[in-house]
Parts: structure tokens; C-alpha cells; sequence
């Protein structure tokens, strides 16, 4: 028997992995005092370039869906989120920040945001259930995400058939954002996106300093 073929795929099975062009760091941050934060994450002029609605109509929420929103933050997509998936739906605002999971469980009971619930995660696993959630948001914080294709492949874990993942993030050549040096390609975040067993492009929602990438699980044929 001629062992080669096989011994060739076993070798191929070892070194492409360690060709694959290596993800750019993530940008390590902490945010903690999220009152501080609010002033800038909640600044009522932040609707101006943020155009949530945007954002929301790109996601294509339904009444009654299930959506996580990871890096919540202070929540500034909440309300939105919450209003999107209506009284039969649920908003899971995931962070890794307690002091961020403190002020969204304040902030839901405040304004009476039934349908979200605010949860601490850690940095590299978004502890989603299999097939659990419709929609998962992501803005503003992929690029602190260490380990992106293989977060990718939990998130993907966690989508239900026909589910979509949304990352917004800042353009390279955007007026506000983080530092450029941290900013992330879209072509790099789909890149990542694929190797963790998804399907990925860009969307055009119209944002003035944010592209878009709507990712999906490859469906089974
Ligand atoms: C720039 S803020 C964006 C907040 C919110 N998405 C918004 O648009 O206002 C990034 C948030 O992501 C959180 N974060 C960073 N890395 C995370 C990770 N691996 N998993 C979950 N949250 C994370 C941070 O604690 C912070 O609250």
C-alpha cells in the first residue's frame, strides 16, 4: 500500500496552519469607570456619525430574535437592540469590563429595557450557547479581540441557521476612532472572519467613518 498520499495531507495538515499570514495584535485596553466612558460612548452627538438606525437596518432584525451584543460597553445600541427584537425578544450585552456589566444592568432597569440582560465574559470566549443566538453585534471592539479567528469560530458555534454575525469598526482613513496603527482592514477582519468557518463581506450601510462586514455559517449542502 502507498502510505505517500496520506503521509503528504498529514504534512499539509501541519505547516498551513503555520503559513497563514499571522493576525495583526489586538489592541489591549482596559475601560474601566464607565460613567467616564458614557460621556464619551453616549455623547449625544455620536448619532450623527454612528447613524444606528443604519446599523440596525443592516443587521435585518425581527420581532422576537435573540441578539448578543459583544463589547457592549455602556450601551449605547441597546435601546435599539431592544426595540428591534420587541418584548418577545432578548438582548445579551456581553462584556469583559464588570464595572461596563454593572452599569448596563443599571441602565436596562432605568430605562425599562425588559428584554436586555447585561453579562460578564472573558476576552477570548463570548460563552455563548450552540445555536443560540440570531444576531451578534460587534462594534467598535474587534480589533481588541485577541485570537480573532478562533473567536470567530465560537461566535460561529453560537449562530442559529441563518444567523449573522455584524462587525462595525472604524475605516483606516477615519476622522475618529482608535489609533491607526490599531485599526483594522476590512479585507483582514472577512480574512479572519473565513479562517474561523464563516462567510464574509462588506456591506455598504452608508456609515461616513465605519465600514460594515455581515458575516454568516456557510450553509450545509
Ligand atoms: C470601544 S468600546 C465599544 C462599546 C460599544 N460597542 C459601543 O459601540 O459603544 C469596546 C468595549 O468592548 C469591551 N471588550 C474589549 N474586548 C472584549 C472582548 N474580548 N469581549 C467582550 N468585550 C470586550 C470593552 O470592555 C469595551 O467596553
Amino acid at each position: 500500500m502507498n502510505h505517500r498520499p496520506f503521509f503528504l495531507a498529514a504534512l499539509l495538515a501541519l505547516v498551513l496552519p503555520a503559513c497563514a499570514p499571522a493576525e495583526p495584535p489586538a489592541y489591549q485596553h482596559r475601560f474601566e469607570h464607565a460613567e467616564r466612558w458614557s460621556k464619551e460612548f453616549d455623547d449625544p452627538s455620536r448619532d450623527a456619525w454612528q447613524q444606528p438606525d443604519r446599523v440596525i437596518a443592516a443587521m435585518q432584525l425581527q420581532p422576537g430574535m435573540t441578539v448578543a451584543d459583544v463589547g457592549a460597553g455602556t450601551g449605547y445600541f441597546e435601546p435599539h437592540l431592544s426595540r428591534a427584537v420587541g418584548d418577545g425578544g432578548h438582548v445579551l450585552a456581553l462584556d469583559v469590563e464588570p464595572d461596563m456589566v454593572r452599569h448596563l444592568t443599571e441602565r436596562a432597569a432605568r430605562e425599562k429595557l425588559a428584554n436586555v440582560v447585561a453579562r460578564q465574559v472573558t476576552p477570548d470566549d463570548p460563552s455563548l450557547e450552540p445555536a443560540s443566538v440570531d444576531r451578534v453585534l460587534i462594534v467598535d471592539t474587534w480589533h481588541h479581540v485577541s485570537g480573532r479567528a478562533a473567536y470567530a469560530a465560537r461566535l460561529r458555534t453560537a449562530l442559529r441557521p441563518f444567523g449573522k454575525l455584524v462587525i462595525v469598526d472604524f475605516r483606516l482613513d477615519a476622522h475618529r476612532g482608535p489609533p491607526p496603527a490599531h485599526r483594522l482592514a476590512p479585507e483582514e477582519v472577512i480574512r479572519e472572519l473565513q479562517a474561523g468557518g464563516l462567510d464574509a463581506a462588506v456591506v455598504d450601510a452608508g456609515l461616513p467613518e465605519q465600514y460594515v462586514v455581515v458575516a454568516t455559517a456557510p450553509v450545509a449542502r
